[in-house]
């Protein structure tokens, strides 16, 4: 039996964990006594703890502990933030923070609702004469509405429900193909569960409205529902994130940089990415630096966010940088549209006991004052990065916190990290010179 053959197993899932873990170790790791333990040392304390976190997923065999932090004083509409990030890489929550604080004396952060509507779509495949069923889509919408009512009638006791039903022909595009496009106001939860429940009614409903509707010809009769499901793209669940002052306000900045150049320096900075996809992507990977870190420490869907984004980014044909700067009048402005489909009830939200504590730190937010948080603390993010490609370079701040993880790598002692710290305060952090430097104390003891 070749190596590779015995890596592959049936019935993993009925495995009890420690059964996995048994055939984990033994099959991919050198030390399978030694890896079972550090394994097992990331499960919870608390059994009923770990039963919910296993609930979240399956084939689960151990916890992925990640960094949990705060980033404080954020001025969000007059109200202040401490702020929930979950996020593995140096210097981000670091940076998100030194931006609230920046705002917090210059009037903070202003967030606007510019809409809440979810979209989902119902994709069909159809012989029939497009016109005809034009001329008795109001009959098939009530239908629609109707035949869905028990699923809705809870969301619509909420405020929410369906929208909008719209009938599309993309038979220019491919053959037979045609579109239910659905809007849906979901209120405080993200809403997919509810939108795809919706949408699988509908698909049902309209074979039922064409099978049996007199206007068709028997040779009309035949649909076939290709797929049901949200889309991830919603351009009208935006929220607009502003900060604004005088330019004099900014304050002078590293290498006697004044205010204007700053200014002006900045502005730039943030038209090249308007103008150049290669700048605006990782431009905008610094907006999701900051909200990618607060959706997941909230149990939102970070995955659909960042889709969204950059679909967004691009949707008038080319890749640009989501936020915007203007100095106008000696006034400096710089904002954000980006759209934010999150939820406060429902998901991981209130079961993931983190992402509840989260959402207990920021008051119990709804779900839009919870889109003006991250919105905000995506352009914080922003503005502190670009503030310092702009002035210092990203770097010095970056290359500092990753000293941190370079000396915990190489065992560092506390005074040993200490006196890295002080002796790199004026040197270029690399891995190689961070290791010298350790063997070079060392060695003088
Ligand atoms: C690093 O994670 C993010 C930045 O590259 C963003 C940017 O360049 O604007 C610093």
């Amino acid at each position: 039996m070749s190596q590779e053959k015995t890596k592959t197993i049936t019935g993993f899932s009925k495995l009890s964990k420690r059964g996995k873990i048994r055939w984990i170790v033994e099959n991919f790791f050198k030390d399978p006594e030694a890896v079972a333990r550090e394994l097992m040392s990331y499960w919870h304390g608390d059994e009923e703890q770990q039963r919910i976190l296993d609930g979240f997923s399956e084939n689960t065999i151990s916890n992925f502990p990640m960094p949990y932090s705060v980033a404080p004083n954020f001025l969000i509409n007059g109200k202040t933030y401490c702020v929930p990030m979950v996020i593995e890489e140096s210097s981000v929550v670091a940076a998100a923070a030194a931006g609230g604080k920046f705002w917090l004396t210059r009037g903070g952060f202003n967030a606007t609702i510019l809409g809440t509507t979810k979209v989902g779509q119902v994709h069909f495949s159809w012989k029939g004469a497009f016109r005809k069923l034009e001329s008795v889509f109001h009959e098939l919408e009530d239908r629609l509405r109707s035949g869905a009512k028990e699923i809705t009638a809870n969301m619509e006791k909420r405020g929410g429900g369906v929208l909008d039903i719209e009938l599309l022909d993309y038979t220019g595009l491919e053959s037979d193909y045609y579109q239910l496009r659905v809007k849906f106001e979901t209120c405080d939860s993200m809403g997919a569960n509810f939108i795809n429940s919706v949408l699988e009614n509908f698909g049902d409903t309209l074979q039922d409205f064409i099978e049996g509707h007199p206007i068709f010809d028997d040779d009309e009769r035949d649909v076939e529902i290709i797929m049901a499901i949200l889309s991830n793209f919603t351009p009208e669940c935006v929220v607009r994130a502003e900060v604004t002052c005088p330019v004099e306000q900014l304050g002078c900045f590293e290498g006697e940089t004044s205010a204007r150049h700053f200014a002006e320096r900045f502005a730039k900075a943030v038209r090249i990415a308007r103008i150049d996809p290669y700048r605006a992507t990782t431009h905008n990977k610094g907006i999701f630096n900051g909200i990618d870190a607060v959706v997941l420490a909230t149990g939102n869907d970070f995955r659909a966010i960042e889709a969204c984004g950059h679909t967004f980014s691009a949707k008038d044909g080319q890749y640009r940088s989501l936020s915007q700067c203007t100095i106008e009048n000696g006034v400096f402005r710089f904002w954000m549209d980006i759209p934010l489909a999150l939820g406060t009830v429902g998901g991981l939200t209130k079961l993931h006991p983190m992402a509840k504590r989260s959402l207990e730190l920021l008051g119990q937010p709804n779900a839009e004052e919870l889109m003006m948080v991250i919105a905000s603390v995506g352009l914080a993010q922003n503005f502190a990065a670009v503030k310092s490609l702009v002035t210092t370079g990203i770097q010095k701040g970056h290359m500092k916190m990753h000293l941190t993880n370079i000396l915990n790598h190489l065992g560092a002692k506390a005074n040993e990290m200490e006196e890295a710290v002080h002796y790199f305060e004026d040197k270029t952090v690399s891995f190689t010179a961070v290791r010298d430097f350790l063997e070079g104390q060392r060695r003088k003891v």
